[in-house]
């Protein structure tokens, strides 16, 4: 898992007035909204004695610890130490890790990481949101699984005749199956993703007005950043599907997956439930290959699998993976594990760049040498 992207951490609507415990890259976060309604994403442990500020209150523009009352605002400054009188100046040292916010999409996004603004990876963008001749849906779902795994099914083009029986025909004409032309769509520097055509059975229910009988289907598919990707479906001249995933690894056994889906057609509201019904037909076949996986965490090296062509934008993830470890990203999971109940991590946020001396330690992350001596591996092509 990496620092340094944008992670969805809950929807629009489930942010109430309530704080809410999220856990994502095996660290627990609150996310409240303050007095502007303004939502905000702090470390969830107090830098007191450890209390878990999702189980306190709001108040104001702070979130107060349910152990002894200090009170933290949005930029996880502490704004009042109840134990030392209000008169007390309070130690900067008592700052918690704060992160950046954008609310879009009916989705919160936090940036977890300590990147300056400018260098941020940007958040993938739904240019259908808000455009005539558009209607969007929003829906989540759990994986018990790794995100990676996930990410590499979503641009993987050879599943789909043997996992989607609404995409392919689950093999059944074998002698003509073969992947044809994957066409790069290069939208670097934050990913990579390929058109292609295959033949699809007959579409099914209200669609059929769109295509008669079978025919040939257009589908193209990417990764951005770590956790984020588009496909964009095209079973008709002018029928049009366009799917943007956005995934939260709660930790390296579970996911929390953030679906907006985006389409041209049958635009009346009362089309989303059987939409997102589809939506998630098509999702829970992938979800029951994904969970089986063996093993559930990825790889370390490619040559642990036996990649072939249609591997290659898979294959182009990983690399992207491992430039990203080679900046220092990577979080270092065995020696988070190694420390077990015994020592708190905070991820790294931007203030940690600019103020010296925090409560909890950064979380530990893997050595980017490890990644530069690696260039034969990050090359692998098939
Ligand atoms: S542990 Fe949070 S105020 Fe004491
Ligand atoms: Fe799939």
């Amino acid at each position: 898992m990496y620092i340094n992207f944008w992670y969805p951490m809950a929807t629009t609507a489930e942010l109430t007035d309530q704080p809410r415990k999220v856990r994502a890259l095996g660290q627990d976060f609150v996310v409240f909204r303050d007095s502007q309604g303004q939502a905000r994403c702090l470390a969830n442990t107090c830098t007191h004695r450890g209390g878990s500020l999702a189980n306190g209150k709001i108040k104001g523009d702070c979130i107060q610890c349910p152990y002894h009352g200090w009170q933290f605002n949005g930029e996880g400054e502490c704004q009042k130490i109840p134990s030392l009188g209000s008169k007390a100046s309070i130690p900067g040292r008592t700052r918690i890790d704060a992160y950046p916010v954008d609310e879009r999409y009916g989705l919160v996004f936090a940036f977890l990481g300590d990147l300056p603004e400018a260098e941020r990876p940007p958040i993938l963008a739904v240019k259908e949101w808000g455009q005539e001749g558009w209607r969007t849906t929003v829906q989540d779902f759990h994986l018990n699984g790794y995100y990676e795994r996930s990410i590499e099914n979503g641009i993987d083009p050879a599943h789909n005749e043997y996992v989607h029986d609404t995409h392919g025909f689950s093999g059944e004409r074998e002698e003509e199956y073969k992947i044809g032309d994957m066409r790069v769509e290069e939208n670097a520097p934050w990913g990579r993703g390929f058109w292609h055509t295959f033949q699809a059975p007959p579409l099914q229910g209200d669609l059929k007005k769109y295509r008669a009988g079978e025919g040939s289907l257009e589908a193209g598919t990417g990764y951005h950043g770590t956790n984020h990707v588009w496909t964009y479906i095209h079973p008709g001249p002018n029928f049009f599907i366009h799917q943007y995933l956005y995934e939260r690894p709660i930790d390296e056994k579970n996911t929390h997956l953030y679906l907006v889906c985006a389409r041209n057609f049958s635009l009346e509201e009362k089309t989303d439930a059987y939409v997102m019904e589809r939506n998630m037909y098509v999702a829970n076949q992938d979800v029951k290959i994904i969970e089986a996986l063996h093993p559930m965490v990825t790889p370390e090296k490619n040559n642990k699998e036996y990649m072939v062509p249609s591997d290659q934008c898979i294959l182009d993830y990983r690399a992207k993976q491992k430039e990203w470890a080679a900046k220092g990203w990577k979080i270092d999971m065995l020696a988070v594990a190694a420390s077990g109940e015994r020592a708190a991590y905070a991820i790294p946020s931007p203030a940690r760049r600019r103020q010296k001396g925090w409560v909890l330690d950064a979380i530990p992350l893997v050595d980017p040498a490890r990644y530069a001596e690696q260039r034969d591996d990050i090359k692998a092509v098939v």
